[in-house]
C-alpha cells in the first residue's frame, strides 16, 4: 500500500505558535498533591516540588500552562491558596468529591512554573463566582504593589507580579455538570462584562472565552454563535474542549479520532468567521485548544463511587488512565489535527501533566515514568519547525462506523530554514503503508531521518514495573531517492521524518 505526499515551502498555513504545545495542571486526583508536590519524596526541592517530576515536564517540552482547573475552578475560592499554609482553610471540592487543602496556590504553582520555565495561563471562576473576584486575582498576580491585593502578595513574599497575560473566563460553561452551569446569553453576559472590567486595568491581556465542551453537545455550534456575538470585542479566543476513546473494539473509527478534530475546529472557525461579518469585524478570532487528549471516561467512573462527603479525600487517584500504543497513536495525530490548523488554532493545552489522564505518572515516595503519549507529545514539540506547510496528500481510505470514509494516512509538515519535518500517522490495523514524499521543491535532500512509535501488541503500556516498554524506536526504512524520499509507515504507528 503507498501514499503519496507533495511538500512545498512556498504554500503555507502559517507560523506555528509554541503555545500550541501547552498543559494543563487542575487540583484534580494526584496532578497537583502527590504528582507535582510531595514533601516528603527524595527529590523534593525546599518548596516541596519532586525534581524528578520537573525534570520530565521539561523533557516533554510544555509551554504555557492552564492552571487551576478545569471543573475545580468553578467552586474555587482563588484566596484560599495564599498567604501563611497553616491558616489555608481545608474545603470541599465538588466537582471531583475531594478535600482541597490549599496547600498549592497561585504563588506557589507560579514558583514551580519558574522551575520549569513555563508560562502561565490563569482561569478565574466565572460558575460560581463573578467580576469582582476576577479583578481581585488579576489585580493579586498583576499588579505591582500599592493597593490591597497587590500588597497582599509582595506580604506573602513575592515582591515581583506574576505578569500573567492568558486569562480563561471560566470553564465548560455549557456543561450541565459544571458548578454554576449556564446558558449562553446569561455567560456571554458575565464574560463580556468581567473581560471589560478586566482590560481596565491591563488593555492587554489575552482573553478566552468558554466554546464547547466537546463537538457532541447539544448546544454545540450555538453556544459558539451567541457567546462570540456578545463577547467578539472583548475576547481574543474561544476555547474548544475534545476528548476521545474507542466504543468498544472499533479502533478502526478511534484511530480517526484526528479526522473528528478537524472537522469540530473547522466548525468553530466557520461560526466565528460568520459572526466576524455579521459584526462586520476586521478582527479574527484564534482558538485556544485548551483541553484534548484520550480518555477513558467510560472506563473510570470513580468520582461517583466517593459519596459520603464527610470523608472526601485528600488527593484521590483519580481519572489515572494507562496508555497503550493505540492510545499513543491517536494522540500523535491529534496533535498533527492542532499543527494543520496552526493558523488559527494559536493555542492548545494537553489535558492533563501528571497522574490525571497524563502524559507523566508518579509513585508516592517512588519514581515517576513516561507513558506512551509522552513521546509523540515531546518529539512534536521538539522537532516541529517553525512554520506549518500545507499538503497535497493523497491516501487509500477506510471506512469507519463513526466517521464515514476517512484517509489511512495522516500527515502534516513544518519547515524552517534548517530543513523540514513531517509528522505522520499510519490508522492501518494490519499493513504497513509506504509514504511517498514528493520533495522536489524542497531542493536537495541530504538526509532523512525517521522514528516510528509502534509495537506487535497495540495494548503494550508503560507502567511502574515496566517503565521502558513502549519507546520511540528509530525507523531505518527513509530512504531518498531523485526528488523523492521514502519512509515505510507500521500498521498503527505514528512517525516524525526529519529532513535536511
Ligand atoms: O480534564 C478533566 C476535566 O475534563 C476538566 O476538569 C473539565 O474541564 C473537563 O470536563
Amino acid at each position: 500500500i503507498r501514499a503519496h505526499l507533495t511538500i512545498d515551502p512556498h504554500f503555507t498555513v502559517g507560523p506555528i505558535n509554541r503555545r500550541l504545545f501547552g498543559s494543563f495542571v487542575e487540583h484534580l486526583g494526584r496532578c497537583v498533591y502527590d504528582g507535582i508536590y510531595e514533601p516528603g519524596h527524595p527529590t523534593a526541592d525546599e518548596n516541596g516540588f519532586r525534581r524528578d517530576v520537573v525534570d520530565l515536564v521539561k523533557e516533554l517540552g510544555v509551554s504555557t500552562i492552564r492552571y487551576p482547573g478545569g471543573n475545580f475552578v468553578s467552586g474555587y475560592r482563588w484566596e484560599d491558596g495564599i498567604g501563611p499554609r497553616d491558616q489555608r482553610p481545608r474545603r470541599l471540592d465538588l466537582a471531583w468529591h475531594s478535600t482541597e487543602t490549599n496547600q498549592i496556590g497561585l504563588d506557589e504553582f507560579a514558583t514551580w512554573l519558574e522551575g520549569v520555565g513555563s508560562e502561565l495561563m490563569y482561569a478565574v471562576n466565572l460558575g460560581t463566582r463573578g467580576v469582582l473576584e476576577a479583578l481581585d486575582v488579576l489585580e493579586y498576580a498583576n499588579l505591582e504593589s500599592g493597593t490591597y491585593w497587590a500588597d497582599r502578595r509582595v506580604a506573602n513574599g513575592r515582591p515581583e507580579p506574576h505578569n500573567i497575560r492568558m486569562w480563561c473566563l471560566g470553564n465548560e460553561m455549557d456543561g450541565p455538570w459544571q458548578l454554576g452551569h449556564s446558558t449562553p446569553e446569561a455567560y456571554a453576559q458575565l464574560a463580556a462584562t468581567t473581560a471589560a472590567a478586566m482590560r481596565q486595568i491591563d488593555p492587554g491581556l489575552e482573553l478566552v472565552v468558554c466554546g464547547s465542551s466537546s463537538a457532541q453537545m447539544e448546544t454545540f455550534g450555538e453556544w459558539e454563535r451567541v457567546v462570540l456575538e456578545k463577547t467578539y470585542d472583548c475576547v481574543d479566543y474561544i476555547s474548544c474542549h475534545a476528548y476521545y476513546e474507542p466504543e468498544g473494539d472499533d479502533f478502526g473509527s478511534f484511530l480517526a479520532s484526528g479526522v473528528n478534530m478537524d472537522r469540530f475546529i473547522d466548525a468553530v472557525i466557520a461560526t466565528a468567521d460568520s459572526v466576524k461579518a455579521v459584526l462586520r469585524s476586521d478582527k479574527t478570532m484564534n482558538i485556544s485548544f485548551d483541553e484534548w487528549n484520550v480518555w477513558y471516561q467510560s472506563r473510570y467512573q470513580e468520582v461517583e463511587r466517593i459519596t459520603d462527603v464527610q470523608t472526601w479525600p485528600v488527593a484521590p487517584r483519580l481519572l489515572e488512565d494507562s496508555y497503550s500504543v493505540l492510545d499513543a497513536v491517536v494522540f500523535g495525530s491529534l496533535l498533527i489535527s492542532l499543527i494543520r490548523h496552526a493558523d488559527r488554532v494559536t493555542a492548545a493545552s494537553l489535558a492533563q501533566l501528571v497522574n490525571v489522564i497524563a502524559p507523566i505518572m508518579t509513585e508516592p515516595g517512588g519514581q515517576a515514568w513516561r507513558q506512551t503519549t509522552f513521546y509523540p507529545f515531546s518529539l512534536t514539540s521538539k522537532l516541529a519547525r517553525a512554520t506549518a506547510l500545507e499538503l497535497k496528500l493523497d491516501s487509500p481510505t477506510y471506512d469507519t462506523a463513526r466517521y464515514g470514509e476517512v484517509p489511512l494516512v495522516d500527515a502534516v509538515a513544518t519547515h524552517d530554514d534548517g530543513g523540514t519535518t513531517i509528522f505522520a500517522v499510519n490508522r492501518s490495523l494490519t499493513d504497513e503503508v509506504t509514504l511517498e514524499i514528493d520533495t522536489r521543491a524542497l531542493g536537495e535532500v541530504e538526509s532523512a531521518q525517521a522514528t516510528s512509535l509502534f509495537d506487535d501488541d497495540i495494548h503494550a503500556a508503560n507502567t511502574l514495573a515496566r517503565q521502558d516498554r513502549v519507546v520511540p524506536r528509530p525507523n531505518g526504512s527513509a530512504r531518498i531517492g531523485d526528488g523523492t524520499v521514502t519512509v515505510t509507515l507500521p500498521p498503527v504507528s505514528w512517525t516524525v521524518l526529519t529532513l535536511g
